[in-house]
């Protein structure tokens, strides 16, 4: 699945690589999606605003709180109006400590995906994040990179990074992008996009 020596190999884009790890079982994991959701639902920070649902998969351990609030969304940055003038949004997330996966996912396909991920690289929190049709997230940068593995998309799903826009397939490749510089993700399609998102803690 994913190698401890994977390559990690530059795209065309200048913010996004990926790697040459075995694909990931796609059906398998929107399989568990499904079934996660149907269980458990999403959850959101601010449910005035549709465009962020996540499912979070681990937190710090045996802190239920750490997957509630601010901690769900997690510190950004971002430009609310026509002045220049950057705002700092929610607080800070300690994500090295997100290390115990949630009781209710042990023993599934995904935990297996998260303990891969975490012996090849140093990452933070791990979550299935929704993106609703029509929907678009606020022109942001995070703290630091992220790890996109798709799950459901569609040809109108893109991200923006700075001044670039690319489509992520949901074809079991684990994508790299940076998202400490301006971004954006919007839904363009009329279904669910979904990603298991973990937060890359390596320069
Ligand atoms: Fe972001």
């Amino acid at each position: 699945m994913i190698e401890k020596d994977s390559t990690i190999v530059s795209t065309t884009y200048r913010y996004l690589e990926k790697t040459l790890d075995k694909p990931i079982d796609i059906p398998r994991l929107w399989n568990e999606y499904s079934w996660f959701l149907n269980d458990y639902g999403t959850v959101t920070d601010d449910p005035s605003i549709i465009d962020f649902n996540a499912i979070c998969l681990n937190r710090k351990p045996g802190d239920t709180k750490s997957i509630t609030g601010g901690n769900v969304r997690g510190k950004y940055w971002t430009y609310p109006t026509d002045r220049p003038i950057e705002e700092e949004r929610l607080p800070y997330v300690d994500e090295e400590s997100y290390t115990e996966i949630c009781p209710e996912f042990l023993g599934t396909y995904t935990e297996e995906i998260i303990n891969a991920l975490a012996s090849r690289w140093k990452i933070g929190r791990a979550r299935f994040l929704m993106k609703p049709p029509r929907s678009c997230l606020s022109w942001h940068r995070d703290p630091e990179r992220r790890i996109h593995i798709p799950v459901k998309t569609n040809l109108g799903c893109r991200m923006v990074i700075e001044d670039e826009a690319f489509h992520m397939p949901a074809d079991g490749t684990i994508y790299i992008t940076d998202n400490r510089v301006y971004h954006n993700f919007f839904n363009g399609g009329e279904e669910n996009r979904i990603h298991l998102v973990v937060t890359l803690l390596e320069p």
